[in-house]
C-alpha cells in the first residue's frame, strides 16, 4: 500500500487532503463527522475581521435609537461583542482538540494589521496546531499604490508570527503586480507555508430583476490549472510548503498538484456536491495512481513537474493561444 503521509507546515499529516476552510468546518457536529472520513487536516472556518466590526455596526445602529447613549458605551459594546464572537470560536478549537486527534488549523480572515493580532496567541492557547491567514484586500482603492497594499501583508504576517509560535500558513489571491515575486518575498517571512490560491465569492446581475446576484459558489475540475501553474512555477524556489487550493476535486487532481510541488491539497467544493465521503475516494483514487505509477511515498514524484525540473519549463509560462492552437482556433464549420 502507497505511503501518502505528508509534512505540512511541520506538522505531520497521514495524507495530502486537507478539508479547507468553509461553512463545513464551522460547526463541532460537522467537524467530528468530516473526521470520521480521515482527512490530513482540516481548515476551521475563519473568524472574519470585517463579521465581527459588522455585528459591531449592526448593534451600535440599534443603540443609537436610544436617549441614554453615550461614547463609552460604544466602547463597552465593541468589547463585549468582540469576546462572544471570539469566545465562540476559541471553545470550538478546544471542543475540537479534547475530541479529535486530526490536526486542527484556525483561520482569521484579515484586511488590516490593527486589534485582532492578540488573537493568534489566544488560538495557540486553545490548542490549535496551526494558524491560516487568509489575507485579501480587494485592490480596488484608487487612493492605495500597490506597494502600499503589499506591505500591508507584509504588516500583518509580522505581527501575527510576533505574538505566536504556530506554525503560520498563509492564503492568498493571485491579484499582484508582480505575483512571482510578492510569493517569493512571502516565503521569506518567517511562515511555514503558502495556500495558492483562494477563491472568492463574485457578483453576477440578474438580467430579469436587475439584481445583483451569486455568482458561481463551487469551484470547477478545470480550475485547477490557476494553482497548478503557479504552483509548478513556485515550487522550488521558495522557503517554504505550499498547499494547493480551488479545483482540487478528484484524486488525480491531487496528483497533478503533487507532482507540480504542492505539500497538501485542500477540497471544500468537492465536499460540499458529493459529501464528506468523497474525502476517502479521492484518497483511493490518488493511492490507485500511485500504485499503478510505482510510487511508495508522495516524496517519490512531488515536484517531479515543477518547472525547475520539467523537461518543456517554457511551457507553464505559454501564456497565448499563438501557433501551438492554430488548428484548434481556426473555425471548421
Ligand atoms: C461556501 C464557502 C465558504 C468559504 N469560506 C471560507 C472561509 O471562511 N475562509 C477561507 O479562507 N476560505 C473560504 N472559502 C474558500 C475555500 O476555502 C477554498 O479556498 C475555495 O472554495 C477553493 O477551493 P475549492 O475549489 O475546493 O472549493 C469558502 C468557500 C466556500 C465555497
Amino acid at each position: 500500500m502507497a505511503d501518502l503521509s505528508t509534512t505540512y507546515m511541520g506538522l505531520h499529516l497521514k495524507n495530502p487532503l486537507i478539508v479547507g476552510s468553509s461553512g463545513l468546518s464551522a460547526e463541532f457536529e460537522d467537524i467530528v463527522e468530516l473526521a470520521k472520513h480521515e482527512p490530513g487536516a482540516i481548515v476551521l472556518k475563519s473568524l472574519f475581521e470585517e463579521e465581527i466590526i459588522y455585528e459591531m455596526q449592526q448593534d451600535m445602529l440599534q443603540m443609537t435609537a436610544r436617549p441614554y447613549l453615550y461614547p463609552e458605551t460604544f466602547d463597552y459594546m465593541d468589547s463585549e461583542l468582540r469576546k462572544d464572537r471570539i469566545r465562540d470560536y476559541l471553545e470550538l478549537i478546544q471542543k475540537v482538540k479534547n475530541t479529535l486527534s486530526v490536526p486542527i488549523i484556525a483561520s482569521i480572515n484579515c484586511v488590516s494589521d490593527q486589534k485582532w493580532t492578540y488573537l493568534a496567541k489566544e488560538i495557540e492557547l486553545a490548542g490549535a496546531d496551526g494558524l491560516e491567514l487568509n489575507l485579501f484586500i480587494l485592490p480596488s482603492d484608487l487612493s492605495r499604490s500597490a506597494q502600499e497594499m503589499e506591505e500591508l501583508y507584509f504588516s500583518i504576517i509580522r505581527k501575527v508570527r510576533q505574538a505566536t509560535n504556530l506554525p503560520i500558513a498563509v492564503k492568498i489571491s493571485y491579484y499582484f503586480n508582480n505575483l512571482a515575486q510578492f510569493i517569493k518575498k512571502l516565503s521569506e517571512e518567517n511562515i511555514e507555508a503558502i495556500v495558492l490560491f483562494n477563491r472568492f465569492y463574485s457578483p453576477d446581475i440578474d438580467l430579469e430583476r436587475f439584481e445583483i446576484t451569486t455568482g458561481n459558489v463551487l469551484s470547477t475540475p478545470g480550475e485547477i490549472s490557476l494553482p497548478l501553474r503557479w504552483i509548478a512555477m513556485m515550487s522550488g524556489r521558495i522557503n517554504c510548503d505550499i498547499a494547493a487550493s480551488t479545483g482540487v476535486t478528484s484524486g488525480y487532481n491531487m496528483a497533478k498538484l503533487i507532482l507540480a510541488g504542492a505539500t497538501a491539497t485542500q477540497v471544500v467544493s468537492e465536499l460540499y456536491r458529493g459529501g464528506f465521503v468523497k474525502i476517502r475516494l479521492m484518497l483511493k483514487e490518488l493511492e490507485s495512481w500511485m500504485e499503478k505509477h510505482k510510487f511508495s511515498s508522495l516524496a517519490d514524484f512531488r515536484g517531479k513537474m515543477a518547472q525547475t525540473e520539467s523537461v518543456d519549463p517554457a511551457a507553464y509560462e505559454r501564456v497565448q493561444f499563438m501557433k501551438h492552437f492554430s488548428n484548434f482556433i481556426r473555425y471548421n464549420p
